[in-house]
């Protein structure tokens, strides 16, 4: 069965071609990130109409790489929630539309399930084993840090969540605090591998806590009052020192800063996942790129003996082949 998924959640026109929920033919997506750089955030209205410029083109490009033709599709999956929804608007027509035209089914699919279900997605070869269940998925996203017990493909649990922002989210903002561009996640990531992760001390709220809830807004807030206290002055003459001192301050602020988002995450997440006597922790969503939160993820998983998974970057990151893929599963348990 080939699915064509269509995914325009937010800052992301994407399309992509996955054969029995497993096999991805294609997936192409066009990143609108270039557009918001300079506003620390996305622009619900300026999104949908890139994606109504985009999303054709990439659906055309997604259908040649597949090496497949539109009558060879036998449904579009599309992202129904959550998401802005001037930009999910975009994507649910088009899917509709075509589904349609071509008398095939359209299948609605929940953005952050199929976030979950990118882990699904991996290559199973060279040794690399099939996902089981049930684990638990931490899911951290721009808009979202879920910790799931998932216990089959289409089934899941949610154990716990934010109180305030995201984990993205506040990497944004401290992105901003820094004068950095949007999206900061990466940004971050990078600058930090220059940066002492032990340089600022900042706060792990709700670490102490017996619950499986997250809170990065007090974080954010120690990191704004330590960017007013610390930020370096104009102290020479040299322009050259001056931007030295800035990079090894902003590298340090950002490191320590990581710091405290990465232990947050990773023991909250093994305190779950041992409450809940599971072999294998997966993780999902942007913020799971970070390479960081990979490393020390896997040395604690290692250290308890639980085995930890994740997707390639670019089926952490918004896609559509996660959105086609899940379809697949969905459209065999109607
Ligand atoms: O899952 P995603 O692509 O979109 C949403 O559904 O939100 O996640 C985007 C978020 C942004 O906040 C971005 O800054 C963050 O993921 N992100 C990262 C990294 N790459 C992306 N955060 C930390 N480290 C990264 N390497
Ligand atoms: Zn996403």
């Amino acid at each position: 069965m080939n699915i064509l998924g269509i995914e325009t959640s937010c800052d992301e026109t994407a399309a992509s071609v996955v054969k029995d929920g497993k096999h991805i033919l294609s997936s192409v997506v066009a990143s609108q990130a270039d557009l918001f750089a300079d506003y620390g955030g996305v622009i619900p209205e300026v999104a949908s109409r890139k994606h109504l410029e985009l999303l054709v083109p990439v659906i055309e490009k997604a259908l040649k790489e597949s090496k497949l033709k539109l009558e060879d599709i036998d449904a579009v999956a599309y992202t129904k929630e959550p998401g802005l929804t001037p930009a999910l608007l975009v994507g649910i027509s088009h899917a509709k539309a075509l589904a349609l035209a071509r008398n095939i089914p359209a299948i609605p699919i929940n953005h952050l399930e199929a976030h979950v279900f990118a882990n699904s997605l991996m290559p199973v070869n060279d040794g690399v084993e099939e996902i089981v269940f049930p684990h638990i998925c931490l899911l951290v996203s721009g808009g979202h840090t879920i910790v799931i017990l998932v216990q089959n493909q289409t089934k899941y649990k949610i154990l716990g969540s934010t109180i305030d922002d995201a984990a993205g989210e506040a990497f944004d903002k401290v992105a901003r605090l820094l004068e950095l561009p949007y999206p900061g996640g990466p940004i971050i990531d990078k600058l930090s591998l220059d940066g002492d992760p032990t340089a600022y001390q900042f706060p792990r709220p709700l670490s102490d806590k017996d619950n499986y809830d997250f809170s990065f807004s007090g974080l954010k807030t120690a990191v704004m009052y330590e960017v007013k206290k610390s930020k370096p002055k104009q102290i020479s003459k040299s322009n050259e020192l001056n931007k030295q001192l800035m990079e090894n301050w902003k590298s340090d602020i950002a490191a320590s800063f990581q710091e405290a988002v990465v232990d947050i995450l990773v023991e909250k997440t093994m305190k779950v996942a041992i409450a809940n006597s599971v072999e294998l922790v997966t993780m999902a969503g942007g913020v799971a790129a970070n390479s960081r939160l990979r490393e020390k993820m896997i040395r604690m998983g290692n250290e308890i003996g639980i085995d930890v998974r994740y997707p390639e970057i670019n089926m952490c990151m918004d896609n559509a082949a996660m959105i086609a893929g899940l379809a697949y599963f969905q459209n065999e348990n109607r």
